[in-house]
């Protein structure tokens, strides 16, 4: 792996001011900043992006099923709502980890069903920005080849 690809949706850009009860206090830079930490410590590239539209999404979903580099996905609401997405993953066969920073389960029912889950290779959720982290530690422990 010589690069990870970290893509966020729609409303993550207001994390650090979006409701703190429910997201905390992290903003997405935070987020980055320790990704990219981290990403230097083991010699890996981060694209880390975000977009307030479904297709950047699925764009950059093809570029990296393209490149090969397997991505980290928190689509924000369009994890509930977006065909296009799961047929993006599953079109350029992105390998992608789901990830959430609430608990969506816990949450209401409509965050419950996710389209991306089907087509991923596993999925976190509840831990705040760790959930990104959790995400990235399991593509860098990948030795056997399953995600
Ligand atoms: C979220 C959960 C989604 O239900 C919500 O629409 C978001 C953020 C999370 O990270 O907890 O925008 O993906």
């Amino acid at each position: 792996m010589s690069a990870v690809h970290v893509l966020n949706g729609p409303n993550l850009n207001l994390l650090g001011s979006r409701e703190p009860e429910v997201y905390g206090a992290a903003t997405l830079q935070d987020i980055e900043r320790t990704l990219a930490a981290r990403c230097a410590e083991k010699g890996v590239e981060l694209v880390f992006r975000q977009s307030n539209h479904e297709g950047d999404l699925v764009d950059w979903i093809q570029e990296a099923g393209r490149a090969g580099a397997p991505v980290i996905l928190n689509a924000g609401a369009l994890t509930h709502t977006s065909i296009a997405i799961c047929d993006a993953i599953k079109g350029a066969q992105a390998k992608v980890i789901e990830v959430h920073l609430s608990n969506v389960h816990a949450r209401e029912a409509f965050r419950h069903h996710s389209y991306i889950a089907p087509v991923a290779r596993g999925v976190i959720a509840g831990f705040g920005p760790l959930s990104y982290r959790l995400a990235l530690e399991a593509l860098f422990d990948n030795e056997n080849g399953k995600i």
